[in-house]
């Protein structure tokens, strides 16, 4: 069965305040693109076609006008309205239609990953069991954090803990198999009132069945989620394109490479954005 993408795009956006009173997190400018182009892109460098987008009902209109249906680039966006945030865990419940039994990869619609061969990384993932990411980080109090035995294997995965166990948080990208609602559907509130992921990712890793890859320091894992993590991703991207010339998180490019949309697909992109240098780089991939 083919994997299933998820983006969750919801949440409430506080530490972003004000900017995030009036507009949803993920549509805030990466540099060039609105953030949610780059998780969009890391699904489909792992191959991935079909996306349901999360995100909340105040929100929906913006995204599907910033989308659309996903034909542009090959892919086909579904939308799902989350009520209120009630943890990434709930995204598995709310798409539970959606994935229909399918394996899927979910990733949080603040988070960019870069690196080389990301793609074969991602496309190596077996579909049964879960698969994350372990990425190295000055303050993993902040994140879900690992924790591993002698062997380096990992086991066990603690929220936010006061004294992290390592410095390896997971990620914001996971390859869960089918059974991901199920699973979700046992997982009980949190003493701070949400689903947590942590909780969910536990189930597998009680069977033995969580694949913890580490990415290592050649990869860039970036949240988006204060003033100076948003700033710092800007500039990363810039930084970049400005060096290489060459695109990174960018939807019309892959989905062109990869075959998913012909010539003319790509060429009523870039006229949609002739007037800057986004456009201009689509028309150069035409040449
Ligand atoms: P967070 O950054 O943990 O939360 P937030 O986006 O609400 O921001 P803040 O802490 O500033 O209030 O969320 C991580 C990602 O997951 C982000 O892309 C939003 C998304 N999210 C949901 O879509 N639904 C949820 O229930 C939660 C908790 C997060």
């Amino acid at each position: 069965m083919n994997r299933k993408g998820i983006v969750l795009a919801g949440g409430s956006g506080t530490r972003l305040y004000p900017i995030t009173l009036g507009v949803s997190k993920q549509l805030l400018p990466v540099y060039d693109k609105p953030m949610i182009y780059y998780p969009i892109s890391t699904l489909m460098l792992a191959g991935i076609r079909d996306i349901v987008v999360i995100t909340t009902p105040e929100d929906a209109a913006q995204f599907r006008r910033t989308l659309g249906d996903g034909t542009q680039w090959g892919l086909r966006f579904t939308f799902i309205e989350q009520p209120s945030p009630d943890g990434l865990a709930q995204a598995y419940l709310l798409a539970r239609d959606f994935l229909d039994g399918a394996p899927s990869a979910m990733v949080l619609g603040d988070n960019i990953f870069y690196g080389a061969n990301l793609p074969g990384m991602l496309a190596a993932v077996p579909a049964d069991g879960g698969t994350v990411f372990g990425y190295h980080v000055a303050d993993p109090e902040r994140y879900g954090v690992l924790g591993f035995d002698a062997d380096g294997t990992a086991t066990q995965i603690i929220e936010k803990p006061k004294v992290p166990p390592s410095s390896y948080a997971v990620t914001g990208l996971y390859f869960l198999d089918g059974t991901a609602p199920d699973r979700a559907a046992r997982v009980r509130p949190s003493d701070r009132g949400e689903l947590e992921i942590t909780t969910l990712l536990e189930s597998y890793l009680a069977e033995g069945a969580l694949r913890v890859e580490r990415m290592g320091r050649g990869f860039a894992w970036l949240d988006t989620g204060t003033h100076a993590s948003l700033l710092d991703a800007g500039n990363f991207v810039r930084t970049l394109t400005a060096r290489q010339g060459l695109q990174s998180g960018c939807p019309d490019e892959i989905a062109f490479l990869k075959g998913w949309i012909d010539r003319d697909g790509l060429r009523a992109r870039a006229d949609l954005f002739a007037k800057n240098e986004y456009g201009a780089y689509l028309s150069r991939l035409l040449d």
